[in-house]
């Protein structure tokens, strides 16, 4: 969470600092400010809230060729202007950005700071304090900077300023992204290569706990020893156009259209010449070499691993375990003899994940990496990754990318199949295709989907939702997407568990949405329809056709019964949407959230 950048070179600094903090509010919009630097000293604008209130009070007429900015998800401090970064120094002459978590900020506080008069409450302004306090002992600023990381236990991605000297930005990283981004005379900092893509697409990749200096002319990348690092650029494939709304109102809803795109996209990318859908050998040995699967993830992408468990498990018969990476880290299950891990993650950087992926490694197990960002830290620092290819995804609520993520967990888990010689009994790339279809038929019907959200969740606080077997694990993705964008609070249920409690919370009126996609436990999940009806209930019962009765609110197109998530989720997604968009709730950046969650 947080945003950082920065640039160097004759360009307009400012509009480019605030421009790429726009492209970067995704990861937290509590506070934002930048600092620019010019003959009269570094200016420094901030503001609680977001970029454009930022951009109202950002003086026009300061011109500089150097600077830095910062989007904030409040951690250390509460969303206020005096947490609000840049934050300086004493006597000003260092400004810092950080994004991240100092985990030993009080013990620095009280081993070096005690005489220092914090303005903030965040842990960054322990940083810059000591950096300050290091160069008046006589450091050199570099070397102030370097000594200070060594102190610092947590996670940085840092842009630092010094008054004394503009021709550098100071910058270093540990376990929160940054790269740098290269110009002809100019250079740039960013935490995702988007907020950048206006200026350049050549980046460079930064490692933990390396310290670059960049000037217009160079960057120079050193490791904790002051040694030189030479590394190659590379382009981001990335378009501009990509990371724009178009005529669409929302992010959302372009990236709910663009699903049976990226399923069409994501055929396209694992089929080989034969027409088949493969995966890259190493990964496939690898998996079968494993005597369990365990997947690790959270959120939505928790919710895909749960899909993924039964297509691995009902097609390819190896067993799978499914954790949230955040309980996983610190309360391990026995393993089996020879794990494989499997961390789903669409931007790559959420640091519970990535603490189970660095805790794994260090114990020696063999770990794949499913992410939409190639080259993110879990990509790199996993043996193998497979990519999603949904392009990115930009409202904080996740939704191609959880389609994508189960897309390519059926095709992981058919190639397991196939190579221990087990039949699935149909075939993938048809059935994806017809799911792609199917979605795009949903895509079209969004005014069912505004009534359904206007008949049962205007008026209500309270929303559950009910399936069975693999609809169980689409209802949790139903209403985490209700809940988080929409604030009506929403719960999702096995169909059978909730009369063994939740069922006294079902009073007049409430609404019940029930999806009914799989035939073994059809007649089951009317029984729990009936069950809360019979309560009082408001039932909304979504189903397969095939399997769709009389009263039904709506029925989905006809899919493969084990891609019935896929499919199911549309409706999902878009109630949430016309419900959210009903309350007026900001539906791209909910509130208290941000996309990327880089603390644990
Ligand atoms: C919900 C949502 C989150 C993320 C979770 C994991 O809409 O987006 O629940 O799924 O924070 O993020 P990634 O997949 O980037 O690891």
């Amino acid at each position: 969470m947080c945003g950082i950048v920065g640039y160097i070179g004759s360009k307009d600094t400012k509009e480019i600092l605030l421009k790429g903090l726009e492209k970067l509010e995704y990861r937290g919009y509590d506070s934002a400010g930048i600092a620019v630097h010019n003959e009269e000293g570094v200016h420094i604008f901030k503001e609680k809230g977001r970029i454009a209130d930022l951009r109202a009070v950002v003086n026009e007429d300061v011109q500089s060729s150097v600077g830095i900015g910062h989007t904030r998800w409040a951690t250390h401090g509460a969303p206020s202007f005096y947490n609000a970064h840049p934050h300086q120094n004493e006597d000003s002459r260092f400004t810092l950005v950080h994004n991240g978590v100092i985990e030993n900020d009080e013990q620095l506080k009280q081993e070096y700071l005690l005489e220092v008069p914090l303005q903030s409450d965040t842990d960054t302004e322990v940083i810059v304090q000591l950096i300050g306090l290091l160069s008046k002992e006589g450091m050199t600023t570099e070397d102030a900077f370097r000594k200070t990381l060594s102190l610092l236990k947590g996670s940085y991605a840092l842009a630092l300023l010094d008054k004394e000297d503009k021709s550098t930005i100071y910058v270093a990283k540990n376990k929160s992204p940054l790269l740098v981004g290269l110009g002809e005379n100019y250079n740039v900092v960013a935490s995702d290569a988007m907020a950048m893509l206006q200026v350049t697409d050549q980046f460079v990749e930064l490692m933990d706990k390396e310290m670059v200096l960049v000037t217009r002319e160079s960057v120079t990348i050193k490791n904790t020893n002051g040694e030189i690092i030479e590394r190659a650029s590379y382009k981001a494939e990335l378009d501009a156009g990509d990371i724009e709304k178009g005529t669409y109102p929302h992010y959302m809803l372009k990236e709910v259209d663009e699903q049976p795109f990226v399923i069409r996209k994501i055929l396209q990318s694992y089929q080989n010449e034969k027409g088949e859908l493969t995966i890259e050998a190493d990964i496939l040995n690898a998996l079968n070499e494993a005597d369990r699967l365990y997947i690790v993830a959270c959120g939505t992408s928790y919710h895909a691993g749960l899909v993924g468990k039964q297509y691995v498990e009902k097609m390819a018969n190896i067993p799978v375990e499914v954790h949230v990476a955040s309980e996983f880290v610190y309360n391990m299950p026995l393993l089996s003899k020879k794990p494989l891990f499997i961390f789903i993650s669409q931007s790559g950087e959420t640091a519970d994940s990535r603490a189970v992926l660095v805790k794994v490694k260090e114990l020696g197990h063999k770990a794949l990496t499913i992410t939409n960002v190639a080259g993110s830290t879990m990509s790199r620092e996993a043996d193998y990754t497979l990519l999603l290819h949904a392009g990115p995804e930009i409202a904080v609520a996740s939704t191609k990318a959880y389609t994508a993520q189960i897309a390519v967990l059926s095709i992981l888990a058919a190639n397991v199949a196939k190579s221990a010689g087990i039949d699935i009994g149909f075939d993938l790339v048809h059935e994806l295709g017809i799911a792609a279809n199917a979605i795009e038929v949903l895509c079209d019907s969004k005014e069912e989907f505004e009534k359904i959200a206007r008949d049962y969740l205007s008026a209500t606080r309270n929303c559950f939702f009910i399936g069975r077997s693999i609809d169980y694990y689409a209802v949790l993705e139903g209403a985490l997407k209700l809940k988080e964008i929409s604030y009506i609070q929403a719960e999702g249920f096995a169909g059978g568990e909730l009369k063994h409690g939740t069922i006294a919370l079902i009073e007049d009126g409430i609404p019940v949405i029930a999806l009914a996609t799989q035939k073994a436990v059809n007649l089951n999940i009317r029984s729990n329809v009936k069950e809360v009806a019979a309560r009082g209930a408001n039932t909304c019962v979504i189903s397969m056709k095939g399997l769709d009765q009389e009263g039904d609110r709506f029925v989905l197109p006809a899919v493969h019964e084990l891609l019935a998530p896929l499919v199911a989720v549309i409706p999902f997604q878009l109630i949430a949407y016309y419900a959210a968009l009903h309350r007026n709730c900001d539906v791209d950046k909910p509130r208290n959230l941000a996309k990327s969650v880089t603390v644990e």
